[in-house]
Order: structure tokens, then C-alpha cells, then sequence
């Protein structure tokens, strides 16, 4: 991942813009989508081009920019108009990250802030700091993440994840795996296990393509391969991200997370969930109150190019899960380990608040 940037604001002579790696031609192609216009924004979003909890919010909170920029030569009031209606736009690409939804109320509230500056120019300015923050406050979390996780890591460990929770799927160098890298950093001697995440591949696709460019000895399996792997005694460690937390603990991740939760829970197997508060949502006292995503049906039925599943028969893609917090033996956010009863600590956490340094 080296010169590779899940996303980067570039500045230059001929304008500005938001750049995303474009992760749905990952691992055959690296490159990248310049997005000038907030449907570019939308529309990558929607379409996983850019994917992982933490980079939809703040490549939502540039997209932000990319619209008050093209709408800067309007008056003030259509001005605004025109970015709360690109605010509504970005919130609609995907409902269970609740990232997303935090990064746009930080943009949101930014604009109200700037409500006495009648200078949109200026008023482009606050928000392009305003998502700076986002994105460099991401970087630090993930750090803060990798240090608290790394602890929970026994010093020869072979780990499974789920999905993708890495450097693609944030502004710095991910949730899970930067526990992992933070480990390996240490010095641990780590394997990792990477379910390959039906339908669209992210562990196969991007966890794989990730972590083998770090040097981490990864293997890759079909989801329904796992469960042979804890029988045998393989797995010591689980450790995934979330879309979504709730008050008590329950975590919302990638699809088929509950599964491997349950195989951790019946061969004994701590199962961690790493991510930062802007994951949690304590205005949902619990996991079945957590929007799932449904996606278009030929993910499954079409999904390598080629149709799978006979005509006209029926199917059921939904992109999440919800694992119960009697599954889950800890949370790691930035602040630290939390563990059961996860409420009184989540609470005392408090709502993720970005720093004021940039
Ligand atoms: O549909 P995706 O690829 O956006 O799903 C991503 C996940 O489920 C991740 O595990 C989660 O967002 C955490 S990313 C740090």
C-alpha cells in the first residue's frame, strides 16, 4: 500500500478534486477515479468503488467539498441549498455504515458554523478543513486502534478476519488489520486466515491483496471453510470491523461476521471487534434496530461475470449482519479495550468529537 491512497484530496493548477482508488477492479488493476462532481462521489460509494465504515464518512465529507466547489459561483442561499441537497444525496448511497451519517452532520454542522460569512469561497474553505479533519483524525484513531488491539495479541497467533478492515477501507491503516499490523510491528510472529466474503470478495479481493503487500503471511478461504479451521484447532484469534455498533454492544460487520462469531463463541475463540466511536451508535439501544443494507440480487447470481444461479430464481443478498453482544469478547475503539457489560463503558466513551488541530 505504500504509494497506494484508498482516497486523497488532490490541489492543484487546474482545480481540485477528490481521488479514490477504485477498489472494485482490485487485486488485477490499481487505479484510480477522480471524482469532480458529487454523483462521481455518490455513485462510488454506492458501487464499493471506495467501501470500509471509515472511508465512506470521509470520503463522504470531501465529496461535501467537491459539491460546495461546483456550486460556488451561485448566491449564498442557492449556494446552500445546493450543498444540504448534496448532503441528502451522499446520505442515500448506503444506509448501515454509521460513519457516513456522522461525517455528513460534522459537514453539516460546519456549514451552519460559517452561516455569517457571506463569501462562499470562504465557506469552501471551512468545509475543505472540516473533511481534512475527518480524514487526518482517521489516521490517528486506526493508530490508537492497532496500539489498545495489539496488547490483546499473543505473541505467535494465527487470526482470522472477515471482510476488509484495513488500510482500504479507512484513512490510515485500518481497524482489524491495523491491529494486526501493529502486532506484526511488535514483532509477533502472525498468521492470518482471510474468509474471501461473499458475494463481492473484499477478504480475497482486498484483505489478501493488503496484507501480502505488508509482508503478513495470509491464507485465503471460502467462507464455508472456516468452521473446519476452528475444529482443527487452527484459529486463536478473530478479529473484525463494524459498520454500526449499538449501545449494547451489538455490532453490525460485513455478512456472514454472525457466523464466524457463533464458530468463535462454540471452540472458545475471543472474538474482537475493532473500531473507532464514530462507529457507535448510542441512539440505538440494540443491534436490531441497525439498517441492513440490501443489495441488487446479480451480486449473487452474476457475481463472477458469468450467471450462477438459474433464471428466475430468487435471492437474498443482504450486505450485513448483526452479532449479538454475548458473542462479542471485546471492543477496541481508539479509547481502549471495552468488555461486558459494554453499555456503562460505550456510554462512557461518549459520542466520537474531532479534534480542532489541522
Ligand atoms: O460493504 P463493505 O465492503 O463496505 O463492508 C465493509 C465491512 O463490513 C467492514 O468490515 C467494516 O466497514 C469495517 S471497515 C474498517
Amino acid at each position: 500500500m505504500n504509494d497506494v491512497h484508498t482516497l486523497r484530496w488532490r490541489d492543484e493548477d487546474g482545480g481540485s478534486w477528490l481521488e479514490l482508488l477504485d477498489q472494485t477492479l482490485l487485486p488485477q488493476q490499481i487505479k484510480s477515479l477522480e471524482c469532480h462532481d458529487v454523483e462521481t462521489v455518490a455513485e462510488a460509494i454506492e458501487m464499493l468503488r471506495v467501501r470500509g465504515a471509515p472511508a465512506i464518512g470521509v470520503a463522504a465529507a470531501y465529496g461535501v467539498v467537491v459539491g460546495a466547489l461546483q456550486a460556488c459561483a451561485l448566491s449564498p442561499t442557492a449556494f446552500r441549498a445546493s450543498i444540504e441537497s448534496d448532503i441528502e444525496r451522499l446520505a442515500a448511497t448506503r444506509p448501515t455504515a454509521v460513519n457516513l451519517f456522522w461525517a455528513l452532520e460534522h459537514m453539516r454542522g460546519t456549514l451552519s458554523d460559517t452561516a455569517q460569512l457571506g463569501d462562499n469561497a470562504k465557506v469552501c474553505q471551512q468545509l475543505l478543513r472540516a473533511a481534512h479533519r475527518v480524514c487526518e483524525d482517521d489516521k490517528d484513531l486506526c493508530r490508537r486502534m492497532g496500539e489498545h488491539g495489539a496488547e490483546l495479541i499473543k505473541p505467535e497467533s494465527t487470526i482470522l478476519t472477515h471482510c476488509n478492515a484495513g488500510a482500504l477501507a479507512t484513512a490510515g491503516w485500518g481497524t482489524a488489520l491495523g491491529v494486526i499490523y501493529a502486532a506484526a510491528a511488535q514483532g509477533k510472529q502472525l498468521r492470518v486466515f482471510a474468509d474471501e466474503t461473499r458475494p463481492l470478495l473484499q477478504g480475497a479481493r482486498l484483505t489478501a491483496w493488503e496484507l501480502s503487500q505488508a509482508d503478513i503471511d495470509v491464507t485465503v478461504l471460502c467462507d464455508g471453510a472456516a468452521a473446519s479451521l476452528f475444529a482443527a484447532g487452527e484459529i486463536d484469534t478473530v478479529i473484525v470491523g463494524s459498520d454500526r455498533i449499538a449501545a449494547n454492544g451489538d455490532v453490525a460487520n460485513k455478512i456472514g461476521t454472525l457466523g464466524v462469531a457463533v464458530l468463535a463463541h462454540e471452540f472458545g475463540v475471543p472474538f474482537y471487534v475493532v473500531a473507532p466511536t464514530s462507529t457507535v451508535d448510542m441512539s440505538l439501544p440494540s443491534g436490531d434496530l441497525i439498517p441492513i443494507e440490501q443489495r441488487a440480487s446479480t451480486e449473487v447470481s452474476e457475481g463472477f461475470g458469468r450467471r450462477t444461479v438459474p433464471e428466475g430464481v430468487k435471492v437474498y443478498n443482504p450486505a450485513f449482519d448483526v452479532t449479538p453482544h454475548h458473542l462479542v469478547s471485546a471492543i477496541i475503539t481508539e479509547h481502549g479495550v471495552a468488555r461486558a457489560p459494554f453499555e456503562p463503558t460505550l456510554t462512557a466513551w461518549g459520542t466520537a468529537v474531532l479534534s480542532q488541530a489541522v
